[in-house]
């Protein structure tokens, strides 16, 4: 079997199921001449945490603005929980938009209120009496690890830690979803790993669904599920998150994925020839079993003419294994490179020449 399976096949119009929590068909929206959104098709199981990934002005925030309610869409179907919410009334949205929380990148706290009112506002808004609004609000703050912070105020605390309220906030009314919009992209890499954590710990603890909006490829990667990639409001690219990674479609992912994955030394890549040279460097990606198995030691075992490692390693996303290497063989023997090609191609892997390496002998 080909290790690099795609969870969905791109412009497919999805099937609803039982334990869907988003399902979005054909969503448009215009400004003007832009098409922020044009023709938008996904689902979010239940349990799920679906990574968007895009770059500035690809349309994430109008995708999620028209999820909870804020934006609508010029046309197409957006359904939460099997409902849809295209075309409701004002007042028939507000209960629907409780069922989804919400946290932002600059976390939107209320500075005059404490902690414990912030977080205690959704219930607040939707008429819980206070001392039941507080009490979840204080499971809540234990939850996101600020007990103690409960009578603070705002200004007081780090941006981590006004991201854990915020993230206490958008559970207060038990949401069915939780919208992300750059959420961490505020904090430096340790808070926003801590932040990511909690997301994944929350997720696991109370099986919640999780959308999340970002532009670096290294959120996706430490808590997606799945990941979508969204380019001029079009899902380019859709599929389990280390299979995108392993074998990214479009150049718009390859480009997002760049600072993630190995990549042939500058220096390397600034002298190579496009026609000759002594050496030619392959770049090889493959993922799953293959990727872990005595690959190189069985090339060298299948094929006379040792082969030089330049670059590369594996690494691990969801448990699987995900190789990038590059490696110089020599062109003395014409036929070897078509040979490790092929040898390489019959083990599922993505080879390319990159080109001829002159400073070799
Ligand atoms: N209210 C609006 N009026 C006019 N144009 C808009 C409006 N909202 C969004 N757009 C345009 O729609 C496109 C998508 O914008 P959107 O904010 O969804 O992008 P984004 O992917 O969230 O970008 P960023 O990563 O910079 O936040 C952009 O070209 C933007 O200029
Ligand atoms: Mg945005």
């Amino acid at each position: 079997m080909n290790s690099f399976v795609s969870a969905a096949q791109i412009g497919a119009p999805p099937q609803a199921t039982a334990d869907e929590v988003v399902r979005l068909v054909d969503v448009r929206r215009r400004f003007g001449a832009t098409a922020a959104l044009d023709g938008i098709s996904l689902t979010v199981r239940k349990g799920e945490i679906l990574g968007i990934i895009g770059r500035s002005g690809a349309g994430k925030s109008t995708l999620i603005r028209c999820l909870n309610g804020l934006e609508r869409p010029d046309s197409g179907e957006i359904e939460i929980e099997g409902r849809s919410i295209v075309g409701l009334a004002e007042e028939d949205l507000q209960p629907l938009r409780r069922r989804v929380g919400m946290i932002f990148q600059h976390f939107n706290l209320l500075a005059a209120k404490t902690v414990e009112d912030n977080v205690a506002l959704p219930l607040k808004i939707a008429g819980v009496a206070r001392a039941e609004r507080l009490k979840r609000a204080h499971e809540l703050l234990d939850l996101v690890g600020l007990a103690d912070k409960a009578r603070a105020y705002p200004a007081s605390l780090s941006g981590g830690q006004k991201q854990r309220v915020g993230i206490a906030r958008a559970l207060a009314a038990r949401p069915a979803l939780l919208l992300s919009d750059e959420a961490t992209s505020a904090l430096d890499p340790e808070t926003t790993r801590s932040i990511l954590a909690l997301l994944k710990d929350i997720n696991r603890k109370l099986g919640l669904t999780i959308l999340l909006i970002t532009h670096e490829m290294e959120v996706v990667r430490t808590i997606a599920d799945r990941v979508a990639v969204i380019d001029a409001g079009r899902i380019v690219e859709e599929g389990q998150v280390w299979s995108v990674f392993a074998d990214p479609k479009t150049l718009i992912s390859r480009s997002l994925l760049s600072g993630n994955r190995p990549q042939l030394p500058e220096h390397i890549a600034a002298r190579l020839s496009p026609t000759s040279g002594s050496e030619a460097i392959l770049s090889i990606d493959l993922a799953g079993p293959e990727a872990q198995g005595a690959l190189f030691a069985d090339l060298s075992a299948a094929l006379p003419y040792s082969f030089r490692l330049v670059h590369g390693g594996i690494d691990h996303i969801q448990n699987q294994p995900v190789a990038k290497f590059f490696i110089a063989v020599p062109t003395r023997d014409p036929a070897l490179k078509d040979k490790v090609q092929q040898f390489l191609k019959a083990r599922s892997a993505r080879v390319e020449v990159l080109g001829y390496d002159t400073d070799h002998v």
